[in-house]
């Protein structure tokens, strides 16, 4: 019980048990291991990204995300109108995270790739990719660019994973990735 203050006040004099050392040791070598991983799995498991981040005012940032969006624009999201935007191999597209949605749907060419800058407008959201699982916190005042190859055809789900508001769990967005030529 901590209610009470410890009967030994200078407890970091006390020996440390044989037991209590081990987890120590294991849990340090473990942190030392896991640290090598994440380096590795930059490199082999494509899992922990390489982002530029730059910081942005996100008034301009919504200015250029809109911009980019009007330009690239190929349609709406069912009758949402929410714009569709697919931007040519090699360039540059913008997501916006605002209280509640991921604006605009962006539809990329599978085996090319796309700058993809990400922002927040008001507060601090959670990207997450899925079912690819690539995760990003992503707050306002701050861009992302994370250069993005898809590797697959499909619909990939954005969801936001960090808690925002009474809107949290509707906050969903999407990614197509469509095969070479069959952009429209
Ligand atoms: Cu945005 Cu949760």
């Amino acid at each position: 019980m901590a209610l009470r203050p410890p009967e030994v006040r200078v407890w970091w004099n006390e020996p440390i048990a044989r037991g209590e050392l081990a987890w120590i040791a294991i849990a340090f070598l473990w942190g030392l291991f896991m640290f090598g991983m994440m380096i590795y799995w930059h490199l082999e498991g494509k899992q922990n990204l390489s982002t530029e981040v730059y910081r942005i005012d996100p008034d301009l940032y919504a200015q250029r995300a809109e911009e980019v969006t009007e330009k690239y624009k190929i349609g709406e999201e069912g009758d949402t109108g929410v714009p569709i935007v697919a931007p040519p191999p090699g360039g540059d597209v913008y997501m916006i995270a605002r209280l509640w949605e991921w604006w605009p749907v962006i539809q990329l060419e599978k085996g090319q790739s796309y700058r993809l800058h990400i922002s927040s407008l008001d507060w601090q959201h959670g990207f997450s990719l899925q079912p690819v699982n690539i995760n990003l916190q992503v707050h306002p005042g701050l861009e992302h660019i994370i250069t993005i190859t898809p590797l697959e055809a499909g619909v990939y789900t954005v969801v936001c994973n960090e808690y925002c508001g009474a809107g949290h769990h509707t906050m969903t967005g999407r990614i197509r990735v469509v095969e070479p030529g069959q952009g429209g």
